[in-house]
């Protein structure tokens, strides 16, 4: 029998464009998801639309309810896991929140799947904030960008944890009990360190999801702000390289359950976020985008690059879109979908 899928946090960026990929190849998805983030019911209308009304089953719920998730996944062959509270800004002004949602929220998750008797299989998306600052790495500052010294791979996953910001904490505490689950409980399960994931159906404000934020402000004619000197540099992952990975796992999960993996765009897609990114924005809009400055914000790492040799070797995976094409495909959502931003 075909895999029947929960995908939590379905309704958001990185949930309704992996669901559309499942429904497009033909399977049983039930989104559960408490609609509280900005987009998310236009991304649901946006399922709708692209694949039928009743193409997949919705459960509107709260992770922080374990009879709701209970009930939500008890038959679920494959889960993945991305609801979550997902702005550093928004867990400091309210740790409990964020701690509620992404720490016991999962935690709520994992009894849900060991309570089930389908012994289902999980992806929790994790995120690089897990390795913190990084001052062991040194960095160098070149014209347009920061640059590691001395990781020429970026940053692997034996990097030692370091939680920064109650997101960082929340985040970390789940994607460690994840993994512990998968060796107490034999729940099977791999974590997805995530570094910047970008593209469609992504709507990203000042606080979260810089990229996406830059296109709809800077399509929009909407003010920008840059944080710091705009040399900082991060990998880029478009969300459709993303999804291969899910699959991937998914594929191969007797080999991979338990595993930690890197995934982003590794050394060969990486952006500063302005020096490089602005030019790229101008070109493809035609024009100038003025933007104002400000001081850099509180833990903002200077470069982060993540090591995806494992994720190559074990998942036999690899970026395939280019930052350009990936950028372009975005500022092309952004123009024809203006009504979303509305
Ligand atoms: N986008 C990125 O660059 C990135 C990077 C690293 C990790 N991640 C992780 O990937 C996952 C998905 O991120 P995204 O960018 O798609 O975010 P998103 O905000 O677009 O999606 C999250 C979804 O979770 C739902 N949700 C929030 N709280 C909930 C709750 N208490 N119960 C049920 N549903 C709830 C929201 O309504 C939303 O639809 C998150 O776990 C995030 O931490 C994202």
């Amino acid at each position: 029998m075909a895999d029947y899928y929960v995908v939590t946090g379905g309704a958001g960026f990185i949930g309704s464009n992996y669901v559309d990929h499942l429904l497009t190849q033909g399977r049983q998805v039930t989104i559960f998801d408490n609609l509280s983030r900005r987009g998310a019911d236009r991304n649901l209308a946006w399922l709708r639309q692209s694949h039928g009304a009743d193409s997949f089953n919705l459960v509107v719920g709260d992770l922080r309810d374990p009879d709701s998730i209970k009930d939500a996944t008890s038959d679920a062959d494959v889960i993945v896991h991305l609801a979550a509270q997902v702005a550093v800004t928004t867990s400091v002004l309210d740790p409990r929140t964020d701690f509620e949602i992404n720490a016991l929220g999962t935690l709520n998750l994992l009894e849900a799947a060991r309570a089930s008797d389908r012994h289902p299989f999980i992806i929790y998306s994790s995120t690089n904030k897990v390795y913190g600052e990084m001052e062991d790495h040194p960095v160098v500052e070149r014209a347009k960008r920061y640059e590691y010294a001395k990781l020429p791979h970026g940053v692997p996953e034996t990097q030692q944890l370091d939680f920064h910001s109650p997101y960082g904490c929340s985040k970390g505490a789940a994607e460690q009990y994840v993994h512990d689950y998968a060796r107490i409980y034999d729940i099977p399960s791999v974590v997805m360190r995530q570094s910047c994931i970008y593209g469609q159906r992504q709507f990203g404000v000042e606080d979260q999801g810089w990229l996406a934020w830059f296109v709809i402000a800077a399509v929009l004619e909407h003010p920008i702000t840059i944080f710091g000197d705009g040399k900082q540099v991060r990998d880029m992952l478009d969300v459709r390289d993303l999804v291969r990975a899910y699959d991937s796992a998914v594929e191969n999960r007797a080999a991979v359950a338990g595993q930690v993996f890197n995934i982003g765009g590794g050394p060969k897609h990486t952006l500063s976020i302005w020096l490089e990114c602005g030019p790229m924005l101008e070109q493809l809009l035609g024009r100038k985008i003025p933007v104002s400055w400000m001081e850099p914000r509180p833990g903002d790492q200077k470069v982060y690059i993540s090591d995806i040799r494992k994720a190559k070797r074990e998942l036999a995976w690899t970026p395939q879109v280019p930052i350009n094409d990936g950028v372009e495909h975005l500022v092309n959502w952004v123009r024809a979908n203006h009504n979303l931003f509305a």
